[in-house]
């Protein structure tokens, strides 16, 4: 019997979880006692930020030194504890196209653990806004275009930081366009909020026991998210179960009092304006609020401190920020979320490099880029650029560093000399980003962060002119991508022999990107955002709308249904080796289908791959995604070996949204279960017919 992977284990997964199996009625009956002793003053208090902005890095909140109430300490954020120095990782759409979720919950457990000792209890991450369209911002931030492969990254996330602290998935929802975030309007139908936008959340919340929630700035259907009392009261609530506290995003993310309390938001961030005593208690005179409410806001927040025993909370040794173990943590998701997109007869990696002579070209070579300036920048004590990196790695070879135009010119014709041309271009925090005003940037003492939205998808004018000057003059021209999503490369990418999607890979960056290049890392990563030929191949895209209507379809899905064929699928990446699936098997469960398959590796070099699963639903009287991911596993092989992998589906995630009776139903139609290695490579199909009350093989 060959050995068996999991791709999702629950219980591996969630282990440690505190936000899990908190045992309710207690809690709640000593927050009753609480609230007891507790004045409307009091009450008040647990319900906003005590100030704008952070000291070291924590935003408190709530908290009576005579009740014995501690405050929470909100930390940022997704790729690292935001408070001094601390271990930078790769952003999240990196680490999505890891697809590890076991990775993902260390990450989770990293992050959570510096928090932790730097003094916060409430981590503001991990952000699982779906990428609607690569474009946005903040896309580095999330994990990826599909909401499968968001939730299960996502609470994989949740359940590791939730050992040591709080969490807080952000923005709730439908927040995916920046520069407009304060105004405008994410138009959705029910179906495609619930199907689209929400099952990750959902996930987050009902099975990693997310302890918080921010909502988001945005509007939803012309209500302001931080006011929307369907979203925060009727779903996650009332149809989640949601025993935790909201609050809201910062400046602009709460616009009311009545409205936003009388919604369900819990806690006004980062300090009271709408929710400040006068606005209250004229709130409360005039009728449109009620101390009930307040009681019910304040008694959410002493439910999370109670539950958490935050009272208690011992912080960890300091030691553990940027230990050696983290920062090698850093560096195995460097290696494991680099994407190998081209590879030119097998130009990588680069190997017996003894006594060859390579040239390094670029700015961004001798930086580590490290990805936006917003609230979830992460200041590393070093971080390692890719120049360092190879330098460390390749000490017997000549590595020759070019950065600027003159250097180039200098040598443009002897560069074809070079056994191999490295040209690490991209993006930076001035090209895409959390977008801060420039008020802000001076209050917080945040340099240069412009960030937004990017209009294009392509490389900024002087990237792209490098790397077409650089190509025209070596015929072994490697190209390593830096970005936080989707890059538009259809002027160069046939001029270069080589290319590595490397996203913005923290602090230790430079060796992953190092050990790809030169092979002591086999790559492994596959695209968690579709790299269109073209921007149209996505959906509509206007930075400036203040109305964004919402369909069902994006990313991959998008494309498929309009035959439309992308530079790299969602869900692609190379290796230097090769694998092959065959033996899928497909078993009925209680909940669902279990799906096994076996996996080898037939190359001579150890390597991992993710295997994918894909539902098609046929002749279905709903719009259907062509194939839609609802499974994945990432296996790890020595050169020959097999693995099964098992996928376990859920009938739930299958279930559609229906708008007629508000409630999801499975519907009874053709299953093709399609497995491979991305989205539009799937050499195995095993088809079920569900007949409105059980699963039959057809
Ligand atoms: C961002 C949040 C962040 C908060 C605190 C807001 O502007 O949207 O994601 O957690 O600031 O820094």
């Amino acid at each position: 019997m060959t050995r068996e992977i999991l791709a999702f284990d629950h219980d591996l997964i969630h282990a440690g979880n505190k936000g899990l199996g908190i045992d309710h009625d207690n809690v709640t009956e000593q927050v009753d006692a609480l609230l007891e002793q507790m004045t409307l003053a009091q009450q008040l208090n647990e319900v906003r930020g005590l100030q704008a902005h952070a000291i070291d890095g924590l935003y408190f909140a709530g908290g009576d030194a005579d009740l014995a109430i501690p405050p929470f300490k909100m930390v940022d954020g997704p790729r690292g504890a935001r408070t001094g120095h601390a271990t930078a990782f790769p952003v999240a759409m990196a680490r999505g196209a890891s697809f590890d979720v076991y990775l993902e919950r260390r990450v989770g457990l990293a992050i959570g653990l510096e928090v932790a000792a730097r003094g916060g209890n409430v981590l503001l991450a991990p952000t699982i806004n779906l990428l609607r369209h690569p474009g946005w911002g903040r896309a580095q931030e999330t994990y990826s275009e599909d909401s499968f492969h968001i939730g299960a990254m996502g609470s994989a996330f949740i359940s590791g930081a939730q050992n040591h602290v709080l969490a807080s998935p952000k923005h709730f929802a439908v927040n995916n366009v920046e520069n407009t975030r304060f105004e405008m309007t994410s138009d959705v139908s029910p179906r495609v909020l619930h199907e689209v936008y929400l099952p990750h959340f959902k996930r987050c919340v009902v099975e990693a026991g997310a302890a918080s929630i921010m909502s988001a700035y945005n509007k939803l259907n012309g209500t302001y998210c931080g006011e929307h009392t369907e979203l925060l009261t009727a779903i996650l609530r009332d149809d989640w179960g949601f025993k935790g506290f909201v609050e809201s995003d910062w400046f602009l993310g709460t616009r009311s009092t009545s409205d936003a309390l009388n919604a369900g938001l819990d806690i006004e961030m980062p300090v009271g304006f709408r929710f400040s005593d006068e606005n209250i208690y004229a709130a409360i005179e005039a009728g449109s609020l009620n101390e009930a409410t307040i009681r019910q806001a304040a008694g959410r927040c002493l439910y999370a401190k109670v539950a958490w025993d935050l009272l208690h909370q011992v912080t960890p040794d300091p030691s553990v920020v940027e230990s050696a173990e983290h920062l090698s943590l850093a560096r195995e998701v460097a290696e494991k979320s680099i994407v190998l997109l081209k590879n030119q007869q097998q130009i990588l990696p680069l190997s017996d490099v003894a006594g060859k002579r390579y040239a390094v070209v670029g700015d961004m070579a001798d930086i580590a880029n490290l990805g936006d300036r917003g609230s979830s920048f992460v200041t590393p004590t070093h971080g390692v650029s890719p120049l360092e990196g190879i330098r460390h790695l390749v000490q017997t070879a000549e590595v020759t560093y070019l950065n600027s135009a003159a250097d180039l010119a200098s040598l443009t014709d002897s560069l074809a000399d070079f056994d191999a041309v490295i040209v690490v271009a991209g993006l930076n925090f001035v090209d895409e980003g959390e977008f801060i005003p420039t008020e802000q940037q001076e209050a917080g003492g945040v340099d240069l962060a412009r960030g937004g939205d990017r209009e294009l998808l392509t490389l900024p004018a002087i990237q792209q002119a490098l790397i077409e000057r650089v190509s025209a003059l070596s015929k072994q021209t490697i190209v390593i991508l830096q970005g936080g999503s989707a890059i538009e490369m259809r002027a160069w990418v046939d001029q270069v022999q080589g290319l590595l999607m490397a996203w913005y890979p923290g602090c230790e960056g430079g060796h992953g990107i190092a050990g790809v290049l030169f092979g002591t890392v086999n790559p492994s990563g596959r695209l968690p955002v579709s790299i269109p030929r073209e921007i149209d191949q996505h959906v509509p895209w206007d930075i400036t709308s203040l109305q964004v209507p919402h369909g069902y379809l994006q990313g991959y899905a998008y494309m498929q249904a309009n035959q439309s064929e992308p530079e790299y699928p969602f869900g692609f990446g190379l290796s230097y080796t090769a694998f092959a699936l065959e033996g899928l098997i497909v078993q009925t469960t209680d909940t669902g289908l279990r799906v096994s398959v076996d996996v080898t590796n037939t190359g001579a070099m150890a390597g991992a791959t993710v295997v994918q699963l894909y539902v098609s639903c046929r002749g279905s009287k709903v719009l259907r995604a062509p194939r839609a991911l609802k499974g994945f596993g990432r296996v790890e092989l020595a050169a020959s070996e097999q693995a099964t992998l098992v996928l376990l589906v859920d009938d739930e995630s299958l279930a559609f949204y229906h708008e007629q009776i508000a409630d999801w139903q499975l519907e009874a139609c053709q299953y093709d279960l399609l497995v491979g290695f991305s989205s539009v490579d799937l050499p195995l199909c095993s088809s079920w017919l569900f007949d409105g009350q059980d699963w039959q093989p057809m």
